[in-house]
């Protein structure tokens, strides 16, 4: 293993250099739902798919979206377009995007239901993504990283369990809550499920994969270990066994002081911050462990102008010579004019530490 790595040749994506730990003079960057309702491209697709859903399992459309924001505005990486709620679907459950109103799931039955998983339904059901990462792949220029993802089993248990989205999941948490030992088992469901289907596209040649646990904030400690931490290592030990030292990002959003544990304990390489935490407190308690990315408030990119600009700087100038990959604490939201993407971009490509 180490002969291997030693005769490997040189880097060339930055990103990665910066998911391998390695100083890099320009902070790469890429956004959270950087494909998506704010491009006027992207609508236009849309509205020949029809349905979300069809967007996603359609591989020509879904490949042209995932390159659309990098043909625009340069990004160091492109993130596959596909949804996280693929895998329930996959798992047997109906879903549905209501337009203006978002997902719906069918009845969450019983989740003995979902115990036994046939891989062989699973991946048939999921072929149209596998086919998106090899026409990305094909198309997208060497200098940049292709990342995958899937999200965290909590995450996803959440709208299995709730069926549709919310703020507060009080639902699946008394469920969860209520009925431990049965959510432990849809929990590792999902991590089988997750393990599989994330392994699918690294097969297929995806540079590095990110969870989503975009509700991992909703737990209190305890639960938080045994939901979010402990299935996210599992799936990191899964990944690793087959390709060891795999990059993996891991994002436990609104996780507040337990984020350090999970960047301690969960076993990803790089942690995505929301913005709710201090970039700086960050990397004192944890950024020489794993490299952070992350941390400006998807509002400024909305606002755009001279609060944006202060904001970027003041991250870019926190960061300092930390490991770190310039993101939103969550995804752009849907109004965001693409010109303060541009300017985003111009500030961080001019940026040089
Ligand atoms: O980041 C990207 O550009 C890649 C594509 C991507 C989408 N969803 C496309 C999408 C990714 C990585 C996701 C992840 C996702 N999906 C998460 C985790 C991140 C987060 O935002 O917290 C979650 C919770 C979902 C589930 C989901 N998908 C919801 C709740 C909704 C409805 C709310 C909304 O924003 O519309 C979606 C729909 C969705 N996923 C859209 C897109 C572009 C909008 C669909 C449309 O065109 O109408």
């Amino acid at each position: 293993m180490t002969e291997t790595l030693s005769t490997e040749a040189p880097e060339k994506k930055l990103l990665m250099q910066a998911l391998k730990g390695k100083f890099t003079s320009q902070v790469p960057f890429w956004l959270m739902r950087q494909a998506g309702r704010y491009l006027p491209e992207y609508r236009e697709l849309r509205r020949k798919a029809g349905s979300f859903l069809d967007l996603c399992f359609d591989p020509d459309m879904a490949a042209e979206i995932t390159l659309q924001p990098i043909n625009r505005f340069d990004m160091d990486a492109a993130i596959l377009f596909s949804d996280i709620l693929v895998v329930p679907y996959a798992l047997g459950q109906n879903l549905d995007f209501v337009e203006g109103e978002g997902p719906r799931l069918g009845a969450f039955q019983t989740i003995q239901s979902f115990g036994e998983i046939d891989f062989d339904v699973f991946n048939k059901k999921l072929q149209p993504v596998y086919e998106t990462i090899n026409l990305v792949k094909k198309n997208l220029a060497p200098e940049k990283t292709f990342i995958g993802f899937a999200g965290g089993p909590w995450t996803v248990a959440c709208y299995m369990v709730q069926g549709r989205g919310d703020e507060e999941f009080i639902n699946t948490k008394k469920f969860a809550f209520s009925h431990p030992e049965e959510f432990d088992h849809l929990i590792e469901t999902l991590v089988m499920a997750t393990s599989n289907y994330l392994l699918e596209q690294i097969k297929i040649g995806v540079d590095a994969v990110q969870i989503f646990d975009s509700w991992a904030g909703l737990l209190p400690e305890l639960y938080f270990d045994r939901w979010v931490i402990k299935p996210t290592k599992k799936i990191v030990n899964n990944i690793h066994k087959i390709y060891p030292g795999f990059p993996i990002i891991g994002f436990p959003r609104r996780a507040g002081f337990l984020y350090s544990q999970y960047a301690e304990r969960s076993g990803v390489r790089c942690v995505g911050l929301d913005q709710y935490l201090s970039l700086g407190q960050a990397i004192r308690t944890f950024g020489s462990k794993v490299t952070l990315q992350g941390n400006l408030d998807p509002v400024l990119l909305l606002a755009g102008g001279k609060a944006l600009e202060i904001e970027t700087r003041r991250i870019l100038e926190t960061a300092g010579a930390a490991n770190f990959i310039f993101n939103l604490g969550h995804g752009i939201i849907k109004e965001t004019p693409p010109e303060h993407v541009f300017q985003l971009a111009n500030i961080l490509k001019e940026y040089q530490r």
